[in-house]
């Protein structure tokens, strides 16, 4: 049966270098595996406060069940000062509740941190780490993918090198032997 990768890019702008990865990621997924695009940028702050019955906001409600339904998570981050975009935080926290309802639980996840600086996002890289472990999501460990200087990856017209989308391919056949080891 097919199973279903969610792709989160917690980047909002329409020329994201994050985005641009996680089309290659997407496209690059074997066949028995299907990519969903599950946006961020309409959810509206998480309070507490809304979570109760007929005021939870359409877009939370849209949010958790794309998330349900998916089997594994890929989420691309950018860094922004040393950690994730509050973007990516409040979709990590929409998801995570009501208590003891989190979308998020079990399902193994892949962290790609992709920058133009030299740091590649290890700050946020890592920041996210530290919420998944929280929120109960396998993550695979190796190989890491901190993608550096990424603006050089590209050339006019949008495209990879070789020895790019061979290091790409490898972070997906580690994943994908990692998400058959957890739920086969
Ligand atoms: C950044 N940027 C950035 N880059 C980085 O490597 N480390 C950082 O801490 C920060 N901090 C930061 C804060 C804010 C508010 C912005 C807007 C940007 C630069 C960032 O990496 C760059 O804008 C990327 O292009 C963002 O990723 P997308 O949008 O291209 O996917």
């Amino acid at each position: 049966m097919t199973k279903k990768i969610g792709i989160i890019v917690g980047s909002l702008r329409k020329d994201s270098l994050n985005k641009k990865v996680a089309k290659y990621f997407a496209s690059a997924l074997p066949e028995d595996f299907e990519p969903v695009f599950v946006e961020i940028d309409d959810l509206p702050l998480y309070n507490e406060d809304l979570d109760v019955e007929g005021a939870v906001p359409e877009a939370w409600t849209r949010f958790r069940e794309k998330v349900g339904g998916v089997d594994g998570v890929y989420f691309f981050t950018p860094e922004y000062n040393r950690s994730v975009p509050a973007a990516l935080k409040n979709a990590l926290d929409v998801g995570s509740r009501p208590y003891g309802h989190s979308v998020w639980d079990g399902k193994p996840a892949l962290v790609v941190s992709v920058s133009p600086g030299a740091i590649s996002g290890f700050g946020a890289n890592h920041h996210l780490r530290q919420s998944l472990v929280f929120l109960n999501m396998p993550t695979l460990q190796q190989p890491e993918a901190y993608i550096g200087n990424a603006a050089a990856l590209f050339d006019a017209k949008d495209a990879l090198t070789e020895k790019t989308t061979s290091f790409f391919d490898l972070i997906t056949s580690k994943y994908i032997e990692f998400f058959k080891k957890l739920t086969d």
